[in-house]
């Protein structure tokens, strides 16, 4: 039998799945399925930031109806967020007493460092590490790009200040100079990055001009964008990397870990498949290190980084020419 066990961001794994934050490890029960179901790790939903900025703003029309007080907001302000963080403190705290594999708390961090003060309490309650889903989508016009950028940096070291468990850096690739924004974030001294998060696009409806959700789930070709960065990044980088969008099948779970990844996380196919794709995609991986002679991952981890590649530059092409070049 092969040796699955991976380390990510310090922590021991039995594997290298992790399940992503979604819906799936929203509550304690969904958590231990996860595990049940053979997870190497499990990141929890997402405290959303947005979701109390939005409450915040309930309470604010209420307080307008009678004349805003601030001693009174500053109250709410206190009462609300230590609400939403005592109730997310008690899930990690079951999940950590329900499953033996590492549990990540997860934390959207739209506004800068309104929840940072509670980040204390999210590793009192034993969360193992922390992952900060941290994305300023790049049409907001009022702020330039230096400014964008350095609140990553800013959050990061606040972050840091408070917590000692390992941190989690989950970004997307909107970022003007992708390869060396990586590079840096990942010299900040945190524990990992994962490359990338997906989010909610919109579509269109034709018939009631109305802004409707495109796909929520990802497809197996969006594996490209993920597998690639992590191909380029994987000898620039100081810290762990977890592929993040696109892994449906257990081929997918050995590409991203060829391309360097040390965990790889997996929502779409949980929600399409099952939580039983977990163990579908692990065995696909045993069979092919079986048949490869590799025992661990860490047999081949990387081999097919860009840096350890025979083609390099194939993961620098972006232009079809050679197949759609207009010629036939
Ligand atoms: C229904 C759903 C809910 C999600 N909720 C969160 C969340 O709360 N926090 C987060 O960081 N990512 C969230 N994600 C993004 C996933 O963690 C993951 O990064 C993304 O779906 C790409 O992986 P996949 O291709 O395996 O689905 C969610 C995704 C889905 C489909």
């Amino acid at each position: 039998m092969a040796d699955l066990t991976t380390e990510y961001l310090g922590l021991k794994l039995n594997n290298p799945i992790v399940a992503g934050s979604s819906g799936l490890s929203a509550s304690v029960k969904g958590v231990k399925e996860l595990a049940d179901n053979g997870a190497g790790a499990v990141v929890l939903k997402s405290i959303f930031e947005e979701e109390i900025m939005f409450e915040y703003d309930d309470i604010l029309k209420e307080a307008g109806r009678e004349g805003v007080n601030l001693d009174q907001f500053d109250y709410y302000d206190y009462q609300l967020k230590g609400e939403k963080v005592k109730k997310y403190s008690d899930l990690i705290a079951e999940s950590k007493k329900s499953i033996s594999i590492p549990v990540i708390a997860s934390v959207n961090c739209v506004y800068s460092h309104e929840w940072i003060s509670f980040a204390k309490q999210l590793e009192q309650a034993g969360a193992d590490a922390l992952e900060l889903n941290m994305f300023f989508l790049p049409s907001e016009f009022d702020r330039t790009t230096e400014e964008k950028e350095k609140a990553y940096f800013e959050i990061i070291e606040k972050v840091q200040k408070e917590i000692d468990i390992p941190i989690a850096l989950k970004i997307s690739y909107y970022f003007s100079n992708l390869g060396p924004m990586i590079q840096k974030l990942s010299e900040t001294g945190i524990a990992g990055l994962v490359l990338f998060n997906r989010f909610y696009s919109p579509d269109f409806d034709i018939d009631k001009f109305e802004v409707v959700s495109s796909n929520v789930f990802s497809n197996p070709s969006d594996l490209a964008i993920s597998l690639r960065w992590i191909a380029i990044m994987a000898e620039r980088v100081n810290c762990d990397l977890a592929a993040s969008t696109g892994v449906h099948d257990g081929n997918a779970l050995i590409k991203q870990i060829l391309a360097g990844a040390n965990a790889v996380q997996v929502v779409s196919a949980l929600y399409q498949q099952g939580k039983g794709s977990i163990f579908t995609m692990l065995k696909t991986l045993e069979q092919w290190m079986e048949k490869k002679g590799f025992d661990s991952p860490s047999d081949f981890r990387g081999k097919m980084s860009q840096a350890k590649s025979s083609n390099p530059a194939g993961y620098e092409r972006v232009q079809f020419m050679r197949y759609f070049g207009g010629a036939n």
